[in-house]
């Protein structure tokens, strides 16, 4: 049993790190053998359309660009469980999260008739993160980002989706030109709310992984 672990946030121990490490947790606590990856860490971009997935005598579900993601790539394939996590930029997900969605879709997309190859199985779960509280997420993104998610629906598995809003997004806010935040507000909700949010990725990890 194995479940992969992909931040799509620049920040390293941060929100989103924090709520995939314990998603992270919850995966090994079922037993799961688990890899963690920045994906800031590593040297990519979107696809390159050299087409080379889609050549006749090529590889399916195989990205043949030569950068830090296609090995990556690869062993999403192999995996049982992926959890990717994304803060929220500018309405949308991250722009290391949409370059890893349009390499994996694509090198799975048939062009003969717009089905998928990939055959097996990958439970997936996505932890997002925002400053902004439930109803805005509501009203204007979550839409958007289920659609998103859909493109990943050839994975063939059971998806969860988990979103914590209202996010802390620097220690001290007198420092910073952040008067639309409410420092006392922030952190009333970081200190009620985040511990019942790690619960719930804790609890997200458990259980796709012992799909
Ligand atoms: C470039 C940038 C754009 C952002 N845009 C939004 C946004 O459109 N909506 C929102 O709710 N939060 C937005 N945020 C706030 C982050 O989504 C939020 O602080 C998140 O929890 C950060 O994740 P992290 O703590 O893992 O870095 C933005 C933050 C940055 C740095």
């Amino acid at each position: 049993m194995r479940t992969m672990v992909l931040n799509a946030s620049p920040r390293k121990n941060w929100n989103t790190a924090q709520m995939l490490k314990s998603a992270q947790k919850g995966a090994e606590s079922v037993g799961a053998e688990t890899e963690y990856i920045d994906l800031y860490d590593l040297n990519y971009t979107g696809c390159r359309s050299c087409l080379a997935c889609k050549r006749k005598d090529g590889q399916r579900c195989h990205c043949f660009w030569k950068d830090d993601l296609s090995p990556v790539l690869d062993r999403i394939f192999a995996t049982d469980t992926l959890i990717i996590g994304s803060p929220i930029f500018l309405g949308d997900t991250t722009s290391q999260f949409h370059a890893l969605l349009e390499r994996l879709d694509f090198v799975t997309l048939s062009y003969d008739d717009y089905s998928h190859y990939f055959e097996g199985k990958v439970n997936l779960g996505i932890i997002l993160t925002m400053n902004a509280p439930l109803e805005f997420y509501k009203e204007y993104y979550e839409a958007k980002i289920n659609e998103q998610i859909r493109q990943l629906n050839f994975l063939n598995g059971k998806v969860m989706i988990y979103p914590s809003f209202d996010t802390l997004q620097v220690k001290d806010y007198s420092k910073y030109n952040m008067a639309a935040s409410d420092e006392k507000h922030k952190k009333e909700v970081h200190e009620r709310q985040f511990p019942i949010d790690l619960e719930q990725a804790f609890g997200m990890g458990a259980m796709l992984s012992k799909l």
